[in-house]
């Protein structure tokens, strides 16, 4: 049985003060249920959240990290000063980072492999345009993502990776993709990881979907055999609705 996994991104929303207000109402969501549960916050905020989320079930993830340990790299973040804060998870490769931020399948694969390095566990995020996906050519994009996050990836560390597939004409758009065509994605991202490795390992894999995931959606969505969980932005910033979501 594969562990539901359900996480909030907060992308570059809340300050210290106001996270560590909503982690404070929200700390005893992770107890008494089978849902994993985490929060994906700003840099600026992961020391003073975790602090928070000492006596609490709920993971910390970073939303992004960088491949080295230390160097001339302004303005970016590596994997010795997340771990030594206590991070569980980073999220990498979401479609943002690589549309604003030019993040590329190679840094994807590099950020991957370094994070697991770093006994971080990557959240790694894949998902097609609109316009591939009318034209049919959005299993393509998806196989060529997958391939390249996971080269020289092995089966062991497959172990603590956490793949999400996330539409991108259906982030901060309010349009899901419904939960039959989310399925049917993510039902083949876990042939290509039978493929690349063994059925046992895609069998424990976990996948979410990510993609205006709401309150009124969620039970749906993970009602989906093969949807393990929801990656969430602008839900995950509102207490109830997050509530709602870890409980679907
Ligand atoms: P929304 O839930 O706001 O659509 O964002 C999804 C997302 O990008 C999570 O990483």
């Amino acid at each position: 049985m594969r562990r539901p996994i359900i996480a909030g991104n907060w992308k570059m929303n809340k300050t210290i003060s106001e996270g560590v207000d909503f982690v404070k109402e929200i700390k005893h969501l992770g107890d008494n249920t089978d849902v994993e549960v985490v929060v994906c916050v700003p840099f600026v905020s992961l020391l003073s959240v975790k602090k928070e989320l000492e006596a609490s079930n709920i993971k910390l993830g970073a939303q992004n990290i960088h491949f080295e340990e230390n160097g001339a790299y302004t303005g970016e973040i590596s994997p010795l000063m997340l771990k030594e804060i206590g991070v569980d998870y980073a999220i990498i490769g979401h479609s943002e980072r690589r549309e604003y931020f030019n993040e590329t399948n190679e840094t994807v694969n590099k950020k991957v492999k370094s994070s697991l390095a770093h006994d971080i566990k990557p959240i790694v995020c894949v998902g097609e345009t609109l316009e591939e996906r009318e034209d049919n050519s959005a299993k393509e994009k998806i196989k060529t993502q997958i391939t390249k996050a996971l080269e020289d990836v092995s089966k062991d560390d497959m172990k603590n990776i956490v793949l999400a597939y996330e539409p991108i004409w259906a982030i901060g758009t309010g349009k899901t993709a419904s939960s039959e065509d989310a399925n049917e994605m993510i039902s083949y991202i876990r042939n290509l990881i039978r493929d690349k490795y063994d059925e046992e390992i895609s069998e424990e894999v976990r996948i979410q979907y990510g993609g205006s995931v709401k309150p009124n959606n969620v039970t749906e969505i993970m009602n989906e055999p093969d949807i393990d969980g929801a990656l969430v932005g602008g839900a995950s910033l509102k207490k109830d609705d997050f509530t709602e979501l870890v409980r679907f």
